[in-house]
């Protein structure tokens, strides 16, 4: 009988070949070495046909349980190095967010800023909280009643002609609108200073007003007015006059002054208009002030008895003064805007300068 193969030491190199594989590659060519036609097994099991019936069967059973190890360790060995290659992928592949910095800008981000109509409003309200007063505001949407009834202005007064607007069908019992001036919050204010026994006002009330007014030079449909309300002891006309010259000064400068002219309005008693020097010509006269050197900004007078009667104050006791007028129109008379509707297009190149 010949020497047969070394199995065990078949299987000892082949597993120290497999030991030695890294990568799919490496275990791919080394299991070719160890099984394939070529490998020390394969050789082995060539011999078995000169051997004798006992011996094949002999050998041919190692040979069968040495394949059979070496096939399990090189899956073994396949699925360590699948496992470490996905393992690597994956570290490679992780998102790691820390390694992020937060978003970067290519500058300082851009900031806005107030609206001319905005800072011209704050800038009134300056002046006038340096003048003592307080600041209030009122709804825009208003009963018939505040906008036109408790300021002397009954159905059918021909002064709600110049004081049209937009009306809303809310449900109410009442009719409601959008309010034509800042006069109501006077109503509102005179209320609510009877009830909690509050008087004397000394208040100045902005906001947002409409009109059925067709938009030109000096008109919008929706605008801006600041309301000034004295209710006090004492109070005359005198007041009404000294209060309007010195803000005319204050916030026009001092070579720009102001002017009483005789009008009518429904709830004050003297009333006047309320006229300042042309900051376009200074007084000269000039296309925009029709060559007078005066531009109206609004209306003023003595609160009528009968507005004081609507809310409940003793007119024999108090006396009072307001007055009204258009913050786009201050804003167009200090910055010389020739086209009012410019406040309202939102074209940047023109905001951007104030
Ligand atoms: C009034 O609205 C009165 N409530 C003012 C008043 C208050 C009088 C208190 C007496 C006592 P008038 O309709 O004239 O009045 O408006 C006053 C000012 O608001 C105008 O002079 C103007 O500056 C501004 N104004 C009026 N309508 C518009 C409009 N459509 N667009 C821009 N500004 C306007």
């Amino acid at each position: 009988m010949t020497a047969g193969p070394d199995v065990p030491g078949l299987v000892a190199d082949a597993r120290a070949a497999i030991g030695a594989a890294a990568t799919t590659e490496e275990i791919r060519q080394v299991a070719v070495a160890v099984t394939g036609k070529k490998s020390p097994l394969a050789e082995a099991s060539r011999a078995l046909g000169s051997l004798d019936a006992e011996a094949r069967r002999e050998l041919g059973r190692h040979l069968h349980e040495a394949r059979a190890e070496v096939e399990a360790l090189l899956e073994a060995k396949r699925s360590e190095i699948r496992f470490d290659e996905l393992s690597a992928e994956l570290a490679a592949s992780r998102l790691d967010l820390t390694e992020y910095v937060p978003g970067s800008v290519a500058g300082p981000v851009a900031r806005g800023h107030l609206h001319l109509v905005s800072q011209t409003r704050d800038a009134l309200e300056d002046v006038f909280v340096g003048m003592g007063f307080d600041v209030a505001e009122g709804p825009e949407i208003e009963t018939d009643w505040y906008n036109f009834g408790a300021l002397n202005i009954p159905p059918a007064h021909p002064a709600r002609g110049m004081w049209d607007t937009f009306y809303l069908d809310l449900g109410e019992p009442e009719t409601t609108l959008l309010r034509t001036h800042t006069s109501p919050v006077q109503i509102h204010l005179m209320e609510r200073a009877v009830l909690d026994g509050n008087l004397p006002v000394h208040a100045v009330m902005p906001g947002r007003c409409y009109r059925r007014d067709t938009p030109d030079a000096r008109h919008l449909a929706v605008f801006h007015q600041i309301e000034g309300l004295v209710v006090d002891r004492g109070i005359t006309f005198a007041d009404l006059a000294g209060t309007i010259e010195t803000f005319t000064t204050a916030y026009f400068g001092p070579d720009i002054h102001s002017r009483l002219r005789p009008a009518y309005f429904p709830f004050t008693e003297p009333s006047a208009e309320f006229e300042v020097t042309c900051t376009i010509c200074r007084g000269e006269g000039c296309r925009t002030c029709s060559q007078t050197g005066w531009i109206e900004l609004g209306g003023c007078g003595m609160v009528d008895p009968a507005v004081f009667a609507s809310v409940g104050i003793d007119a024999d006791d108090w006396t009072g003064f307001a007055f009204g007028f258009g913050i786009d129109r201050c804003a167009q008379m200090r910055h010389q805007i020739a086209d009012m509707r410019a406040l309202i297009e939102n074209d940047i190149r023109f905001l951007r300068q104030f």
